[in-house]
Formats: C-alpha cells, sequence, structure tokens
C-alpha cells in the first residue's frame, strides 16, 4: 500500500512540483497518472522510490514513512520496485544482455539462475535475439523495451512506468499494455503508469489519478 498525505515537494530552484498531494494506492492496483508536461508526474513517482523527499506531509510505503528510512530501509525499498525511466537510465557502453545482468547482481540472484531469467525477461520483450546488442544499435522503442525488461526482470513488486509507451508503434505499445496488465493479475504487482495521452486509458481502463499544475484533480481513490 502506497499512502501520501498532504505533501510538498519544492525543489532547490523554488519550484513547487507537488502540492497538498493526498493519495491512496492498494497493492495490486493498476493506476494512470495523467497529466499535460510539467505537471509532476515524474516527482511523485520518484517520492515512492525515495529519489524525491517532501518538504512536508508523509509518504508511506508499507507503513514505512520514505523519509524516516535508513540506509538499508532504503536499499530494500528499491529492490522492490521497478523503475521505467522516463530518461532511461540504462548503461550505454554495456550490452542488452548485461544492462539486465546488473540489475540482478545487484539484487544478489544466484549465477545459475541469472541466465534463465535474463532470457525469459528478452522474450517478453521481444529483444532476446539483441542480447548482444549495445543500446546505441537498439531502436528508439527497443530502447524503451530495454528499459522494461529492466524493471522487470527483478520481478518488483511495484512497477513505477514513467511514460513507456510515449512514441512506441501500436503493435509495441499494446504489447508492452498487455505485459504490465498480465503482471498486475498473475502477480499481483502494483502498477503506476504516467501518460499525457488519455487514449490508452480508453484501450485498457484502469483508475485514473489526473494531476496539473502540481495538484491533483479528480482523483479517485479507489476504495
Ligand atoms: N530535479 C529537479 N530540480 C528542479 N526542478 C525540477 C526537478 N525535477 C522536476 N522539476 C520541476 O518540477 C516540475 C514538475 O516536473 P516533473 O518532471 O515531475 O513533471 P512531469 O509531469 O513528469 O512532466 P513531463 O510530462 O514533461 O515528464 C516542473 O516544473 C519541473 O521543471
Ligand atoms: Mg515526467
Amino acid at each position: 500500500m502506497i499512502i501520501m498525505e498532504n505533501v510538498f515537494v519544492r525543489f532547490p530552484n523554488e519550484i513547487e512540483a507537488l502540492i497538498d498531494i493526498n493519495l491512496k494506492i492498494g497493492k495490486g492496483e493498476f493506476v494512470y497518472l495523467y497529466g499535460p508536461g510539467g505537471a509532476g508526474k515524474s516527482s511523485l513517482l520518484k517520492l515512492i522510490n525515495r529519489e524525491v523527499l517532501p518538504e512536508s506531509g508523509k509518504v508511506f510505503v508499507d507503513n514505512q514513512e520514505t523519509l524516516k528510512m535508513k540506509d538499508r530501509d532504503i536499499s530494500r525499498l528499491r529492490k522492490r520496485i521497478g523503475f521505467i525511466y522516463q530518461d532511461f537510465r540504462m548503461l550505454w557502453k554495456r550490452t542488452v544482455y548485461e544492462n539486465i545482468e546488473f540489475i540482478l547482481n545487484a539484487v544478489r540472484m544466484k549465477e545459475d539462475m541469472m541466465f534463465d531469467r535474463i532470457c525469459e525477461v528478452l522474450k517478453i520483450v521481444n529483444l532476446l535475439d539483441k542480447k548482444d546488442y549495445l543500446p546505441p544499435q537498439l531502436s528508439y522503442g527497443e530502447q524503451r523495451c530495454l528499459c522494461i525488461a529492466r524493471a522487470l526482470v527483478n520481478s518488483p513488486e511495484i512497477i513505477l512506468a514513467d511514460e513507456p509507451i510515449v512514441d512506441l508503434d501500436s503493435h509495441v505499445r499494446n504489447e508492452i499494455m498487455r505485459v504490465l496488465n498480465n503482471i498486475v493479475h498473475q502477480e499481483n504487482t502494483t502498477v503506476i503508469l504516467t501518460t499525457k495521452k488519455n487514449d490508452v486509458m480508453k484501450e485498457y481502463p484502469h483508475r485514473v489519478v489526473e494531476i496539473k499544475e502540481g495538484r491533483i484533480t479528480g482523483a479517485v481513490n479507489g476504495e
């Protein structure tokens, strides 16, 4: 369960990115965070993995307040989260395979289990035949798929998907949406997906939280 209570985020440049955010997201929910550019969508996701801290208010992930977490709690939190970053954040000089291996090394998966798991996840995003490519050798859509594979590989409890389907061909987009919908249903994973466009929300209906100028407008708390 993710809970935000009266959260206010101000960046050092004095920008007030999030104002009076109150939100509850249950385990296994699929939620769209919908709003225009600069609304605060990415900042809200980064509150959950504690990359961004509230100036006031509280953020809880499973009853633990993120502000009060110690280093060990923070690394435990991040291992439970798969973040599909809007700005990719992959290792550009490592192969597709190594990009995913890196994630599993960080969670200390046993070597003999790694190969199968990496191939499995590459198959899901249709990149298995490109496992030895470097990211610059992939198309934009394939780079997005690699980011998604990196987020999925550790079977996270929470997936924070920051505009994962933007600029993708419709068949890749549908494939990604199918994958995300499946893990919610089959593994009770929580997915929060940000989007500027509402077409995907019509095709794959889920709870919508609308955000504008740092404020939630028309949130449905799904309780
Ligand atoms: N690290 C930062 N330092 C200073 N200001 C920031 C930082 N990150 C975001 N902002 C500002 O906070 C506001 C919200 O940004 P955010 O990236 O959360 O919006 P967004 O809804 O994700 O936008 P987009 O749809 O373009 O990705 C913007 O005004 C942005 O300039
Ligand atoms: Mg963003």
